[in-house]
C-alpha cells in the first residue's frame, strides 16, 4: 500500500520540524547548550523540588482536573484576569496549534511578520492557510504601514512575535498599539519572552476583542520539560480553543508546578534580572569581538552577525559544535545573512562561548 496516497496534501509538503539539537539525560560542565532558548540559570535542584511537590499525593489513576483548571486558577490569579480568558496548553506550541486549528482553513489569510519563529509557518501549511508575509524593516521595526495596507477588505488573522524570535527586539508599543487597533482582524502577539522586556500587552486585552496574547512557563520561568504555555484573551475566543482542545490535555503534575512556581514567584524574578544583567555582559563582551556584530536584545538571547570575510554562519556553528558549545543558525532570510542566535547561560557558560568563538574567528 502506498501510505503517500492517504496523506492529507498539506501534509506530503509539509517539512519535519526538527529541534536540531542535542538531548543528553544530563548536562555537564562539558556541554554548553545555549541554541535553543532555554533558561539553565534557574537551579536544576529548585526545580526538581518543585516537581517532587508537585507529585506528592497524585493520585495518577484519576484523569487530571480538566482544561488545566489547576493551571488556570493560578495564572488568573497571579494576572488578575479572569479565569475565563486564559487557556492553558503543552507549551505554547500546543497553544498555537490549536489556535490554527481553530482559525486556519484551507485557504485563510494569515499575514505573519517575518522573519520569525518558524513554527508559525509550519501550523499555516498544516492547515492549509496562506501565509502572507510582512518583512520587519531593515532596522528590525515593524512596518505598521505594511501591515495594516495587506489587512485586506475581510477579517484575517495576524501573528506578531514580540520580542521576535530570532532578531530579539521587542517592538516598539506605539507600533504595536496601533497594528491592534486598526488591523482587520484577530492579531496574535507572542510573547515566549517578553519577561525579559519592557512591556506586556497582556493587559490590553481587557481592552479589545480582537487580541490574543501567548506566554509560556518555558523561559522566564525555566519550565521547558514541563510543557506549559498559555493564552490570554476575550471569553469568547478562548471559549471556542476550548472546544478544539481534548479535555484532559494538560498533565496533573505540569498543572501543579505551575501553580507552585508562581508561588515562589520572587526566586523566579530574581532569576529574570540575572540573565538581564548577563545579557548586556554578553553583549558588550561579542561588541569588543572583531568579526561580530550583536544586535540588541529584550529576550534572554542574542542575535549576532558573522562578518569576517570568507567566514560563514554555518562554518562558525560547526567549529563551536567541535568545542562541545553549541548555538543556532539563523539565516533563513536576507535580514539574517550569516546571522547566528545565542542563549544567555551562566556567567561560566557565557565566558566559555566568547572564547570559544574568538578561536573560531581568529582560527
Ligand atoms: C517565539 C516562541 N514562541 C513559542 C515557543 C515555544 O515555547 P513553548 O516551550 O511554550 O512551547 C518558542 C520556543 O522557543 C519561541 O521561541
Amino acid at each position: 500500500m502506498k501510505v503517500k496516497k492517504l496523506v492529507r496534501k498539506e501534509i506530503q509538503g509539509l517539512p519535519f520540524y526538527d529541534a536540531e539539537s542535542i538531548f543528553p539525560e544530563r548536562l555537564d560542565e562539558e556541554i554548553v547548550k545555549l541554541d535553543l532558548n532555554e533558561n539553565l540559570i534557574v537551579s536544576s535542584d529548585i526545580v526538581e523540588k518543585l516537581l517532587l511537590k508537585a507529585c506528592q499525593g497524585v493520585d495518577a489513576r484519576r484523569y487530571p482536573p480538566p482544561h488545566g483548571a489547576t493551571a488556570v486558577q493560578a495564572i488568573s490569579k497571579f494576572f488578575g484576569f479572569d479565569e475565563s480568558t486564559i487557556f492553558v496548553g503543552n507549551g505554547s506550541d500546543e497553544v498555537l496549534d490549536l489556535l490554527m486549528k481553530t482559525f486556519v482553513g484551507k485557504q485563510t489569510r494569515v499575514l505573519v511578520v517575518e522573519p520569525t519563529f518558524p513554527l508559525y509557518s509550519y501550523f499555516i501549511q498544516l492547515y492549509g492557510g496562506e501565509e502572507t508575509p510582512v518583512m520587519l524593516r531593515p532596522d528590525f521595526g515593524l512596518d505598521v504601514d505594511a501591515i495594516l495596507e495587506k489587512s485586506g477588505k475581510e477579517p484575517s488573522l495576524l501573528i506578531v512575535c514580540s520580542p521576535n524570535n530570532p532578531t530579539a527586539n521587542q517592538f516598539a508599543k506605539s507600533d504595536l498599539k496601533k497594528v491592534v487597533r486598526e488591523f482587520n482582524g484577530l492579531v496574535v502577539v507572542d510573547e515566549a519572552y517578553a519577561d525579559f522586556a519592557k512591556y506586556s500587552t497582556v493587559d490590553w486585552t481587557r481592552e479589545t476583542d480582537n487580541l490574543i496574547v501567548l506566554r509560556t512557563f518555558s523561559k522566564a520561568f525555566g519550565l521547558a520539560g514541563i510543557r506549559l504555555g498559555f493564552a490570554v484573551s476575550n471569553q469568547s475566543v478562548i471559549e471556542y480553543l476550548k472546544r478544539v482542545a481534548h479535555p484532559f490535555h494538560v498533565n496533573i503534575i505540569t498543572q501543579r508546578v505551575v501553580a507552585l512556581a508562581l508561588q515562589n514567584l520572587d526566586y523566579f524574578k530574581q532569576q529574570i534580572d540575572y540573565i538581564i544583567g548577563e545579557r548586556e555582559w554578553l553583549r558588550n563582551a561579542l561588541v569588543k569581538i572583531d568579526g561580530v556584530i550583536p544586535y540588541p536584545s529584550d529576550a534572554n538571547f542574542i542575535l549576532f552577525k558573522i562578518t569576517k570575510k570568507g567566514l560563514s554562519s554555518s562554518a562558525v556553528k560547526e567549529k563551536l559544535r567541535s568545542k562541545n558549545v553549541f548555538v543556532k543558525k539563523k539565516e533563513y532570510a536576507p535580514l539574517l545573512k550569516n546571522c547566528m542566535r545565542v542563549t544567555v547561560g551562566t556567567r561560566n557558560m557565557n565566558e566559555t562561548f566568547v572564547s570559544a568563538l574568538k578561536e573560531v574567528l581568529e582560527g
